[in-house]
């Protein structure tokens, strides 16, 4: 809304929406003037943006513009009409003027509402959006790899559903041995025409097989990935996560393995901390020993988590056997190397203080959601 003081009457007119214009001045007396300005009025009704409203402005009071060719018609007028005319003329002209000011700012204002309408108000306070994060074994997983990278060691893999002969024989596992008990093994498909059976692997270790095979020493890997076993209860799921460590090359000795992972504990658990052997064992190392880590809770005073011994069990490990080596064509008076293996899930635990394996697997998000990353 604009006030303006009327060119003609002298009287405050009050200018407003073209569409609904209402000038309170009296209309011109002169015809041609007053169909001018109905004319103006209905055109400045349908002009619709600002080009449109320049192009009225040019018709109607340019320099060639149809109000302003008619004041020739003055010419033919006497003194007293005249000046009459001259008023009413300049009224009309006044009058276009503001009501092309008005719409404008009309039209402004409408498209200024419009993009409002249309923007997202970034100063709302929105609910918080859930981030997801990655599961506390992957983290763990992820985690471990980092610290063997940074040894030195490459990351393998391999399949899941593995090869009988891989998964045990070449590893020195005999058939009456207890881990090809049925109780043990998910069996996926029965004896082929090679005469041997597939099985999901039970353990990372048929890793160090495939590795050897595929090429000469030395080497210095570790494969982490699902392993399986027919097993159910609070300490045991039918697929948990191991990492399995090898290293071969002359002169590989068991100093060598107690100092890797004398390293490997000191850097996950982000301080110094002993570890021990303790003799076992394993069909595929001579000797074999399960590894040990002193109690990172109570440091070795004794508490719940270590069941008051000070060390807590992590895996086994153990100088790898001449039958090994045998299997994947190295020579064992040439080389000698180590291997270890251990579960992440527990590892995850020890990190995080949880205390129940099956709780890692359940997908509770409100178990999941305490450990962001
Ligand atoms: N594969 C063994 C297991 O699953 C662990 C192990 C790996 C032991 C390497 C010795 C050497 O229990």
């Amino acid at each position: 809304m604009r006030r303006w003081p009327c060119g003609g009457c002298r009287r405050l007119r009050v200018v407003g929406r073209v569409a609904e214009a209402a000038l309170l001045c009296s209309p011109p007396v002169d015809p041609r003037l007053r169909a001018e300005r109905e004319r103006f009025i209905e055109a400045a009704r349908k002009a619709d943006d600002d080009a449109a409203l320049y192009a009225l402005k040019v018709e109607f009071l340019g320099k060639k513009g149809s109000l302003s060719k008619l004041r020739s018609v003055m010419r033919d007028l006497s003194p007293a009409e005249r000046k009459a005319f001259g008023r009413d003329f300049n009224t009309v002209k006044d009058e276009i003027e503001a009501l092309i000011d008005a719409r404008r700012k009309e039209l402004a204002k409408r498209r200024r509402a419009e993009e409002l309408a249309r923007w997202e108000d970034v100063s709302v306070v929105l609910d918080p959006v859930p981030r997801g994060a990655l599961h506390i074994v992957t983290q763990t997983w992820r985690r471990l790899e980092r610290v063997f990278e940074n040894m030195g060691f490459t990351v393998h893999d391999g399949p899941h559903v593995e090869h009988g002969k891989t998964n045990f024989d070449d590893l020195n596992i005999p058939p009456d041995h207890p881990a090809r008990d049925m109780q043990d093994t998910f069996f996926v498909v029965p004896p082929t025409d090679d005469g041997w059976e597939r099985v999901l692997r039970t353990h990372t270790s048929p890793v160090q097989i495939r590795t050897m095979l595929a090429g000469p020493p030395p080497v210095r890997v570790v494969a982490l990935g699902q392993v399986y076993r027919r097993d159910d209860d609070a300490t045991h799921t039918p697929m948990f996560h191991q990492i399995e460590g090898l290293y071969v090359d002359r002169d590989v000795s068991m100093a060598d393995l107690k100092a890797t992972l004398y390293h490997f504990v000191s850097a996950v658990f982000e301080t110094d901390l002993d570890v021990r052997f303790r003799p076992s064992f394993f069909p595929f190392v001579e000797p074999g020993a399960e590894f040990d880590v002193r109690c990172p809770f109570c440091k070795g005073d004794g508490c719940s988590v270590c069941k008051r011994t000070g060390w807590i069990e992590l895996g086994g490990s153990g100088m790898v056997h001449p039958a090994v080596f045998e299997a994947v064509g190295y020579d064992p008076e040439e080389v000698s190397g180590w291997a270890f293996g251990f579960g992440i899930d527990r590892m995850a635990m020890l990190l995080h203080g949880v205390s129940d394996l099956r709780l890692l697997f359940d997908g509770d998000q409100r178990f999941l959601e305490q450990f962001p990353c």
